[in-house]
């Protein structure tokens, strides 16, 4: 593997709180981040996914002395909440850090001992206002109405010796650096702020110690044991301390920085300010360099309103989970909103995606598929027959993976730019138009076998590579896909350049049907629906596995009414040459037009002319086999293969309408 920093890509979520339960809001940077990784790991980059826990400072020792332990005690049981829900939720991270490992303690004293040293901190004396819950000191003008301005709960004014760490020296350094780089911070929206909050205040210092006899819980200043370190201080070098001890090849690492700068910070917007400014203007002062970006996305308010404990509307990950699986889960949280805005999370929507997205586009195609190259191919998948690509149909489907688009580029570039949504309604398109190409081709119709093959590869190969992209997002389900195909080899070690290109499936392959991807979930609508007793539906709103793909969407009589049918008298018929099945027929519906039809294995062209025969007259034409037809002649095929040409029973005059 390369192992130039060139290819490498480190990516970071923050570390969450011990003091509570993980929470959506958790979930969604996880997820946000283990996307990027499995993204980056498949272009063959080396990755270091971070994440972990933050686990000094008054909320933690609060929340432990509540339930009669030591924080120690307290962290080593809530870690488990967020190990679990990681694991559930199919999170790749290489390693977890947690704020009371000794290696990190020891990163943290280092840096602390390094800025004193280089005049970077002072001990001063100071008053401020305090507000004990968010562990902050505020001015005087940053209170509202007397309170704190971020949580609103009443403030108190402490006296007290501190460190500081000096950081309003680097205020135009700052303004300077976010406005040199444009991504450094990111959404722009997000950007602005953050420069005007510097641009319309005087920055002032931090400070970065609490005084023993106020705070025990965190980490000792190493020259000053009356003091601890003030969790944020502590909390924000966890992404660089990881880089030396926890990060894949740690000893080259901290031997040559391979890992820092990291990639991508990913923050909820709340939390912003501390790593724009407390964190950008911390590494400043240690010479070290910034890291590539820092992404702050929108917080998810339920059905409109703010989260919260005491509203008792806190939506847990594992219970979306249990409920709709992990892959429905991630799906919708990275469609439905894009990243950096804030979204509303409801179980309607959620369910609305499953079952329009998931089941109906994505599980159809695969189902549908599968069906047909049982039924047509005993569950191989055929050779295709380039040569019979019938309207360039099969072509215009391989641009779409092909090299100098597409959907490879867009993904990346997506992808780069945290546009999570976007490269999904990418992945949806091709899955939409694969499903219209089905429609579009009929091929429980198709007689000419080679251009059955050619249509039945098309879908599977599209399949195929539809995975590879939906992998980063949906692993389970990509790699479920892939099972179903018959590919053996774990969709999680390919390498895109090489797999993503189309014909990797090989003809021959022993397709393996399986479950549904998504059962469809029953809403309460549908439930009505199949009470009445109708529609297609079985028990469970699923469209049953033996209904062929035609049956499964019942329409409207405004769309059949679409349909113009008519009785044409056959005029004349002879073979295309070089087809087994098809006649060329010259039909009078009123008008004359040339209809091209496979019935030529059951038919002799003889036996036609002047016969009545029911037409459908306002089909877009298409050509078969070079030949163009203006419309198709109805003819019944039954489980025998019998076929038979529909005739009027009475003679009636060419161009009649059928109702
Ligand atoms: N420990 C600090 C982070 C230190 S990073 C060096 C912390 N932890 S936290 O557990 O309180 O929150 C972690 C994340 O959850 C934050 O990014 C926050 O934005 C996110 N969210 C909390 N509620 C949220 C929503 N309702 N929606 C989306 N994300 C939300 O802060």
């Amino acid at each position: 593997m390369d192992l130039k920093p060139s290819n490498k890509f480190y990516v970071t979520t923050p570390i969450y709180y011990v003091n509570d339960v993980p929470h959506i809001g958790h979930a969604y940077t996880t997820i946000a981040a283990d996307i990027l990784a499995r993204f980056n790991r498949i272009q063959g980059k080396d990755v270091f996914f971070l994440t972990g826990t933050d686990e000094h400072g008054q909320k933690v020792e609060k929340a432990s002395q509540e339930r009669g332990k030591t924080p120690k005690e307290h962290a080593d049981i809530m870690v488990e909440n967020f190990k679990s829900l990681w694991k559930k939720l199919n999170i790749s991270n290489n390693a977890f850090i947690r704020t009371t490992d000794t290696e990190h303690i020891k990163t943290v004293q280092g840096l602390i001992q390094l800025l004193w040293d280089n005049g970077e901190i002072e001990k001063r004396q100071y008053s401020g206002w305090y507000c004990t819950p968010d562990e902050r000191f505020w001015t005087e003008k940053d209170l509202v109405n007397g309170n704190c301005p971020d949580c609103g709960r009443a403030v108190e004014q402490i006296q007290e010796e501190n460190y500081f760490f000096l950081m309003s020296k680097y205020q135009d350094r700052l303004i300077k650096y976010i406005e040199d780089n444009p991504s450094y911070i990111l959404p722009e929206t997000r950007r602005n702020e953050v420069l005007g909050f510097l641009k319309n205040n005087t920055l002032g210092d931090l400070c970065i110690s609490r005084p023993k006899a106020r705070l025990s819980w965190g980490i000792t200043f190493p020259f000053d044991d009356k003091f601890v370190t003030y969790v944020w201080f502590d909390a924000l070098v966890n992404y660089f301390s990881a880089t030396r001890y926890l990060a894949p090849h740690a000893e080259r690492a901290a031997a040559g920085d391979f890992w820092w700068p990291a990639d991508h910070h990913l923050v909820g917007k709340d939390i912003l300010t501390t790593h724009a400014v407390y964190w950008s203007t911390m590494l400043m002062a240690l010479k070290f360099p910034l890291p590539n970006n820092i992404f702050a996305h929108g917080w998810w308010t339920v059905d409109g309103k703010k989260m919260s404990k005491s509203v008792g509307n806190v939506v847990d990950p594992n219970k979306m989970i249990d409920n709709y699986g992990t892959d429905a889960f991630r799906y919708f949280l990275f469609r439905e909103v894009p990243f950096g805005l804030d979204g509303d999370f409801s179980e309607d929507a959620l369910v609305k995606r499953i079952n329009t997205d998931l089941a109906n586009d994505l599980g159809n195609l695969l189902s549908r598929t599968l069906t047909m190259i049982e039924k047509y191919r005993e569950g191989k998948v055929p050779q295709p027959v380039e040569s019979l690509d019938r309207e360039g149909m099969e072509k215009k489907i391989k641009a779409w993976f092909g090299p100098a688009s597409c959907i490879s580029a867009d993904c990346e570039d997506f992808l780069r730019q945290l546009q999570f949504n976007n490269a999904l309604a990418r992945i949806w398109k091709i899955i939409s138009e694969s499903n219209e190409y089905i429609a579009a081709s009929v091929p429980w119709k198709e007689t000419d076998e080679g251009v059955l093959s050619n249509i039945l590869y098309t879908l599977a190969e599209s399949l195929r590579l539809i995975s590879i992209y939906l992998y980063p997002f949906m692993p389970d389900t990509a790699n479920n896909i892939w099972n179903q195909l018959g590919i053996a080899s774990d969709i999680s070690s390919i390498n895109l350049e090489e797999t993503a290109k189309w014909g990797g499936l090989k003809p021959g392959t022993t397709t393996q049907k399986g479950e549904q991807l998504f059962p469809r979930i029953e809403t309460k609508k549908e439930t009505e629906k199949t009470k009445g007793g109708k529609g297609a539906m079985t028990e469970s709103g699923q469209a049953s596995a033996e209904q062929k793909p035609e049956e499964i969407n019942l329409i409207s009589i405004e769309d059949f009414a679409k349909v113009k049918l008519k009785i044409g008298r056959v005029l004349e018929a002879e073979r295309v040459p070089k087809s087994k099945k098809l006649i060329k027929l010259q039909v009078d519906t009123g008008e004359q037009r040339q209809i091209v039809a496979g019935i030529g294995h059951v038919y002799a062209p003889e036996d036609l002319v002047g016969k009545l025969i029911a037409v459908v007259a306002n089909l877009q034409p298409a050509k078969l086999m070079g030949v163009e037809s203006q419309g198709m002649l109805l003819a019944a095929t039954d489980s025998d293969g019998v076929l038979s040409i529909l005739m009027p029973e009475k003679n009636v005059k060419e161009g009649a309408t059928i109702k």
